[in-house]
């Protein structure tokens, strides 16, 4: 049955331009619904607005024109934006961000600061956040004694240490090896399952968007196609429209091993659900 969803993120007509005059149209008109627990991969080409668009939810940049509601606060209005970032979104990057003189509980602790608890009672909940992400062997390690993975796991405790509405995570596996991201990946999604926790996950693998229920492509700063993925065969299509068999296929140039096997009978049908996903 259908849960009710509420909206935690919406967008109308999200527009950045940098610079002025005739400057780079970032973002160009984006409008999107985002509901509590949906785990969404913003997907798209290199300089397709990604970035731009995670910095604007996240209330690190502001939007040229538009409107940008996130937990139902309309961002132009929010008056003081430290702390709307500190309780209601979770970052995690690329590069972890951790404090390198701090051990990953020190870190953990870093944004319960401004919590009204009592030093135990923040030791006990970064201890809690990093048994989640299963790092607890790791709690009095420095980041550079962790490996990409584990700090990235840091990072994650990290940003969900406050109970963030969204957390936004931009291309959060982009320096990881395949097992690591895959780790990384697997601990998200149980994140999402089992904590409810909502992701928006800026990212161009596609193993990383298997773990996404949403999948937002964006195309020179406008969402180019906005899709659940309630069909478990959607990412698998999209791979194989990248491979050098589904290119072939899309130009039309079946190898000749196929032809022996009847594929060039079934190419344009092949060709045409490709040309869809
Ligand atoms: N601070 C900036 N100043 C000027 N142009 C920028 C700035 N940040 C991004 N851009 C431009 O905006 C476009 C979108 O960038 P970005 O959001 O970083 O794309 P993505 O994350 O999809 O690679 C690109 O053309 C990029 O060069
Ligand atoms: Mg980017």
């Amino acid at each position: 049955m259908e849960k009710e969803k509420r909206i935690v993120v919406e967008t109308i007509n999200l527009t950045k331009i940098y610079g002025d005059g005739v400057g780079v149209r970032a973002l160009d008109g984006v409008s999107l619904t985002l509901y509590a627990g949906e785990f969404v991969a913003v997907m798209g080409p290199s300089g397709s607005g990604k970035s731009t668009l995670l910095n604007i939810l996240g209330a690190l940049d502001l939007p040229t024109s538009g409107v940008c509601k996130v937990n139902g606060q309309d961002l132009a209005k929010v008056k003081d934006l430290d702390r709307f970032r500190s309780k209601t979104v979770g970052f995690v990057f690329q590069l972890h961000n951790l404090i390198p003189t701090l051990t990953s509980i020190e870190n953990v602790e870093v944004p319960l600061q401004e919590e009204s608890m009592s030093n135990r009672a923040r030791r006990e909940r970064a201890e809690q956040l990093l048994g989640l992400v299963g790092l607890s062997p790791r709690v009095h390690f420095l980041p550079g004694q962790l490996s990409g993975g584990e700090r990235q796991r840091v990072a994650i405790a990290r940003a969900l240490a406050n109970h963030p509405a969204i957390i936004l995570a931009d291309e959060p596996t982009g320096n990881l090896d395949s097992k690591s991201t895959a780790e990384i990946m697997d601990l998200l999604r149980q994140l999402n399952r089992e904590q409810g926790t909502t992701f928006i996950v800026v990212t161009h693998n596609l193993a990383v968007a298997r773990a996404a229920n949403r999948i937002v492509t964006l195309r020179d700063g406008r969402v180019l196609r906005d899709e659940r993925v309630d069909n478990a065969y959607l990412v698998d299509l999209k791979e194989f429209k990248e491979s050098t068999l589904g290119h072939a296929i899309l130009d039309g140039n079946v190898p000749p091993e196929l032809h022996a096997i009847g594929l060039d009978k079934v190419a344009e049908q092949v060709k045409a659900v490709l040309e869809k996903v």
